[in-house]
């Protein structure tokens, strides 16, 4: 039986004064079709070109615009070609707020793909959650967060540091130095370290915070001789990364002796710094450029070509980029009239998909990524050699380090009794 709107019109008036909910119901289907007008989707791409993390946000950006490209060039999802809007956010999170409204109000962006610290992320939150948008976060990230607005595919400490804090022990010693940029990110990884550090009978001997974009790491050098540690765990991040490698080599010290270990050093600052300054450290991510399956052998091809030979992937823009595959699947499960952020958001749990690092998938639980972790020691050619790799992918825990708290339906935290 064929139904116009004017009889659903009707069924709705009549549901609505017998108190059902079939009224705003038919609204919401035609505002959802605002979002895909004219056989187009509009996405964000919030990613930050200048400022001081503009140093791993613009090869975001490109891994982004890359998986766009290649999606429109295959047919688009279900025909429906995807617009991307780019903004600058300045690496400041105020800016990155002010950028997310205009995206989700003014533009009508169905997904943002966007942000690398975890400062902007916090500041683009409450603009989710607020207006109800979908936001894609592509970076590691400290964890303790389940945001009902939010997909995260980058590794949480449980995909990064579990591991990678008792092989260092192990292979080096016990006596740590926690240095990293001043903001959420950093303290709360180093944390977690402590957290593990103390389980090993480990010992933290210095702990320290540099401003976002310090560059004069004289004093921080200083204290790495005195205090002679056997590990240097680094959660520095952006330009400092590489001010910080060529000034501890041109300090003499010896990565055989006193390594880095990081989770935020990746082939892209290598690239800026030179492969010389960072040769014998250690990063541990669920990837590096130099995995060898076909699917990066794909992706590192695509990436040089699209935006020149001597680029290089890494462990931000691998999930920036296999995010929006991820967004393309849980798209074409939805008919045109039904797309929306809330509607793409629940298709999105438990999706899968062959990524350049392995299978991933999307857990439906928290809305994390199950991801392949992996030890890295950076090459003087400026590539990791991987020398630790797990056998089965690991499933995202955000709250692994804190038992007491776990993630609600509603993405809150809440502490177990
Ligand atoms: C970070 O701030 N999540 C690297």
């Amino acid at each position: 039986m064929r139904t116009d709107r004017r009889s659903l019109l009707k069924v709705a008036l009549a549901a609505g004064a017998a108190g059902g909910t079939s009224f705003p119901h038919i609204w919401n289907r035609n505002a959802d079709l605002a979002y895909a007008a004219k056989g187009e989707l509009k996405v964000g791409v919030l990613y930050s070109l200048t400022g001081t993390t503009a140093i791993i946000e613009s090869s975001l950006n490109h891994a982004t615009l890359l998986a766009i490209e290649e999606i429109n060039a295959a047919g688009g999802v279900n025909g429906m070609k995807l617009v991307p809007v780019v903004e600058d956010p300045e690496s400041d999170p105020a800016t990155f707020a002010q950028k997310a409204r205009k995206l989700v109000l003014s533009d009508k962006c169905v997904s943002v793909f966007g942000s690398y610290t975890s400062a902007s992320r916090k500041a683009v939150l409450p603009v989710f959650e607020k207006y109800k948008g979908l936001y894609w976060y592509p970076t590691l990230y400290e964890g303790r967060e389940c945001s009902q607005n939010v997909i995260y595919t980058g590794a949480v400490p449980n995909q990064q540091q579990k591991d990678f804090i008792p092989w260092l022990v192990r292979n080096f010693g016990k006596k740590f130095y926690l240095i990293g940029s001043n903001y959420i990110y950093p303290k709360e990884e180093n944390n977690v370290c402590k957290i593990l550090l103390n389980q090993l009978g480990g010992e933290v001997v210095g702990e320290e915070y540099v401003p976002l974009g310090h560059s004069e790491f004289g004093s921080v050098i200083q204290k790495f001789k005195d205090t002679q540690p056997n590990v240097i765990f680094s959660t520095v991040v952006g330009d400092s990364v590489v001010a910080l490698h060529r000034q501890y080599k041109a300090a003499g010290l010896d990565p055989a002796k006193m390594p880095m270990a990081s989770l935020t050093t990746s082939e892209e600052e290598i690239a800026a710094m030179g492969g010389d300054f960072a040769a014998g450290h250690f990063t541990s991510a669920p990837y590096f450029m130099s995995t060898d399956t076909p699917e990066n052998h794909k992706f590192v091809e695509a990436f040089q070509k699209r935006w020149g030979k001597d680029k290089v992937t890494h462990f931000v823009s691998e999930p920036a980029y296999f995010q929006v595959y991820l967004f393309k699947q849980a798209v074409e499960k939805l008919s045109a009239d039904n797309i929306a952020p809330e509607t793409i958001r629940k298709a999105a749990w438990g999706q899968e998909f062959r990524a350049p690092e392995g299978l991933v998938k999307i857990d439906p639980e928290n809305a994390h990524t199950y991801l392949w972790p992996k030890i890295g020691q950076a090459q003087a050619n400026g590539q990791f050699k991987i020398i630790e790799q797990v056998k089965e992918w690991v499933q995202p825990s955000p709250y692994w380090a804190y038992p007491g708290e776990v993630c609600t339906p509603s993405g809150l935290v809440e502490k177990k009794v």
